[in-house]
């Protein structure tokens, strides 16, 4: 029988592409898209849609309730950045959101969650390179709060509740469809929109800063096999650490610069900086590839190639 997935944040960066591909999985009519509002159109045009208040406990069960769901994948939050200029309203969704459908499933309601968790979770006293799944984790933003304290939630409801939730430590995603919104990451998908509208970017980050990176695609597909893994295969029920490619500015810089010869780059730190020193600058994902056989496919001058492509065909296709 195939699976009933309710997708609350759907039109977010990631939302926005898990939905389609959910949809092309499992059948549109099978994929319900949520969001608080219709900032992208992909996910509403294309599907079922509804708008949901990801901190609304009551629209949320009688979503799953009239559509039959057994699925939800909670994509909603604010991140890091955004966390930081409004911390109590990161905390009020991100953990109430979260508590809204552990406890569906804790009930009966649901009966299968996935969770995003994020790099975030790590801070300063974590060791930067290589980062084991298992270490000190000490975040000093109040979005990898949110994340860590999930992710201890997470773990409690499974071996509590024997609630089924997965989770992914995703690193900065880079993706050409839908904006990411208040990260630190953004600037590597910023990069790519200026050097295609104006050839120059100004960088919110240092040269040097390294932090890990997944092109989108890779994203999905660690999210999809997660979802599809026989549960005895699954050894973590806080958060997997995921991997793909690390590199800074100055690198995706180079890597723009040798497929367009004449773009610039200024560097221009700004808050976001100590944001992005307090966090890892490569991850150890060897669980993940153990119990799951997770694999990346991009790598940076791909990631680029395929970035490019893709936004001077959309920016073509909007002069
Ligand atoms: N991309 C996120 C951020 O920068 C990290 O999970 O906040």
């Amino acid at each position: 029988m195939s699976s009933k997935i309710l997708i609350i944040g759907a039109c977010g960066q990631i939302g926005t592409e898990l939905t389609a591909k959910l949809r092309e999985i499992h059948g549109t009519n099978n994929v319900i898209a949520s969001d608080i509002n219709t900032r992208a159109l992909d996910p509403v045009n294309a599907g079922p849609f509804e708008i949901i208040d990801a901190k609304n406990f009551n629209a949320i069960k009688d979503c799953c309730i009239n559509h039959n769901i057994d699925t939800i994948y909670l994509m909603a939050a604010l991140l890091s950045a955004t966390g930081e200029k409004y911390p109590m309203e990161a905390w009020d969704l991100n953990m109430n959101s979260l508590f809204h459908v552990l406890n569906l499933a804790k009930a009966g309601t649901i009966k299968k969650i996935f969770w995003p968790s994020s790099i975030a979770v790590f801070g300063p006293t974590t060791p930067r390179e290589n980062t084991p799944q298992h270490t000190i984790c000490e975040p000093t933003t109040v979005y990898g709060i949110t994340k860590q304290v999930g992710e201890r939630w997470c773990e409690y409801y499974f071996n509590k509740y024997g609630v089924d939730v997965r989770s992914i430590r995703y690193p900065g995603i880079i993706s050409h469809k839908a904006m990411p919104g208040g990260g630190t990451t953004d600037y590597a998908v910023e990069i790519y929109h200026e050097a295609i509208k104006k050839g120059e970017y100004n960088c919110f980050l240092s040269e040097n800063t390294s932090l890990p990176m997944m092109f989108m695609d890779d994203a999905i597909k660690a999210t999809v096999d997660l979802m599809q893994a026989p549960p005895e295969h699954l050894s973590i029920r806080s958060a997997y650490n995921l991997s793909a490619l690390s590199f800074t500015p100055k690198q995706i810089f180079e890597s723009i610069k040798t497929q367009m010869p004449d773009f610039t780059i200024k560097y221009k730190p700004d808050f976001r900086q100590a944001i992005a020193d307090s966090w890892p600058s490569s991850i150890n994902d060897s669980v993940a590839r153990k119990d799951w056989n997770w694999q990346h496919s991009y790598d940076l001058d791909a990631l680029t190639t395929e970035m490019l492509k893709q936004l001077k065909e959309k920016y073509k296709n909007e002069s």
